[in-house]
C-alpha cells in the first residue's frame, strides 16, 4: 500500500520521498528513481506532508518518535496503518506528545484503486493538521471524507465495513455450501443470491432506523415467525453435513431475543442483544 501511494503522488507531480523499514527494489514497485533514505528522520526533513503507511500502530507509534526528529513544526503527518480505534486514539496522543500535527487515516479500497477516481480514505484530526494535509490526501485521488476530530472514527467505520464484507462473505459461501449438497452449483445459485442480496440492501435503511430509535414494530417479519424459518436453515444445515455455526448464532440470537421481547415483536429487535451485556 506504501508504494501504491508513492506512485500515486508521483503521479499527482508531488516530490516524493521513501522510506522502508527492509531495502526495496523501487524498480520492481513501480518506484525506480525515487530518492530512499535510510533514516526516517532524514525522509521527512524537507517534507511538507508525510503518510505513515505500515503494518500497524505498534509498529507506525515506533516510526512517529523516529521521524519527529526530522519534521518541521506544522507538518502534517497521515497515518493510514489499519488499528483499532483504541489503537488510533493512543497513535494520536503519542504524535500530540511529540508534538506533531498528526491525522488519522483509513484507506478504504485495495492498491490498485489508489490514485484513481474510486480511491476513497476517511480521515480525522484537528482542523489546522486536516487542512494541512488536504493537498497530499488529494494525490491520492477520489474522494477524501472528513469526519471530524476524534481519531477513533476512521477506523471504527473501517473495521464496521469489514465486519459487514466479511460476514457477508462467509454467508455466501455458506449458503453455497448449503445449496451444493444439493446439485445447485454456486454459479447457478449466484442470480438468486444477487436477487437477495439486492433486497437486504433495500432494507439497511429501515434497520438502521429502527436500531437508532429502538423501535421495532412495523409488523413485516416478526421474531415468531424469523425464527422458525431460522430453525428450517439450521436444520438443513446440519443434514447436509455443512459446518453450522452461522446458522445456529443468527437462530441462538434469535430465540434470545424473543425470550425477553414481547410477542409479535420485529425480528430486528435482536439489535437490543448486540449491546445488552447480559447476551
Ligand atoms: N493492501 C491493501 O489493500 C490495504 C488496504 C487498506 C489499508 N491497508 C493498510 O495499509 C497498511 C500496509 O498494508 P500493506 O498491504 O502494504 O501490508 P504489507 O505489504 O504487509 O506491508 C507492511 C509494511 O509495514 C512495514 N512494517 C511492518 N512492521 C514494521 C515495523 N515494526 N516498523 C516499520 N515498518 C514496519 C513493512 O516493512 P518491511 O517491508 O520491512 O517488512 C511493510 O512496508 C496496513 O495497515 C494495511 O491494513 C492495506
Amino acid at each position: 500500500m506504501g508504494a501504491a501511494i508513492a506512485r500515486s503522488l508521483r503521479t499527482a507531480g508531488h516530490d516524493v520521498v521513501v522510506w522502508n523499514r527492509s531495502p526495496k527494489d523501487l524498480g520492481e514497485i513501480g518506484l525506480a528513481d525515487a530518492p530512499l533514505t535510510a533514516d526516517p528522520a532524514g525522509a521527512v526533513r524537507d517534507a511538507d506532508a508525510v503518510i505513515v503507511c505500515v503494518r500497524d500502530h505498534h509498529a507506525s507509534r515506533e516510526l512517529l518518535e523516529r521521524l519527529a526528529p526530522g519534521l518541521t513544526a506544522g507538518v502534517p503527518v497521515v497515518n493510514v496503518s489499519t488499528g483499532t480505534p483504541e489503537d488510533a486514539v493512543a497513535s494520536a496522543d503519542a504524535a500530540a506528545a511529540l508534538g506533531i500535527a498528526y491525522v488519522t487515516g483509513a484507506i478504504m479500497v485495495p492498491t490498485a484503486l489508489v490514485g484513481t477516481e474510486h480511491h476513497l480514505v476517511l480521515c480525522a484530526g484537528g482542523q489546522d493538521a486536516v487542512a494541512a494535509a488536504r493537498p497530499v490526501l488529494a494525490g491520492l485521488g477520489g474522494v477524501t471524507d472528513v469526519l471530524g476530530e476524534d481519531h477513533a472514527v476512521p477506523p471504527a467505520l473501517d473495521l464496521a465495513m469489514l465486519d459487514v464484507f466479511f460476514a457477508g462473505m462467509y454467508a455466501f459461501l455458506h449458503s453455497a455450501a448449503l445449496v451444493r449438497a444439493h446439485g445447485i452449483e454456486p454459479s447457478a445459485y449466484l442470480p438468486y443470491a444477487t436477487g437477495i442480496l439486492e433486497t437486504l440492501g433495500a432494507e439497511l435503511p429501515n434497520l438502521a432506523q429502527a436500531f437508532e430509535l429502538r423501535k421495532y414494530d412495523r409488523g413485516q417479519a416478526s421474531l415468531e415467525m424469523c425464527l422458525r424459518g431460522l430453525e428450517h436453515v439450521v436444520a438443513a444445515t446440519e443434514a447436509a453435513g455443512v459446518a453450522p455455526a452461522l446458522p445456529r448464532l443468527v437462530r441462538d440470537v434469535t430465540r434470545a431475543q424473543m425470550e425477553r421481547a414481547k410477542p409479535g415483536v420485529d425480528w430486528e429487535s435482536v439489535a437490543e442483544g448486540l449491546t445488552d451485556p447480559a447476551r
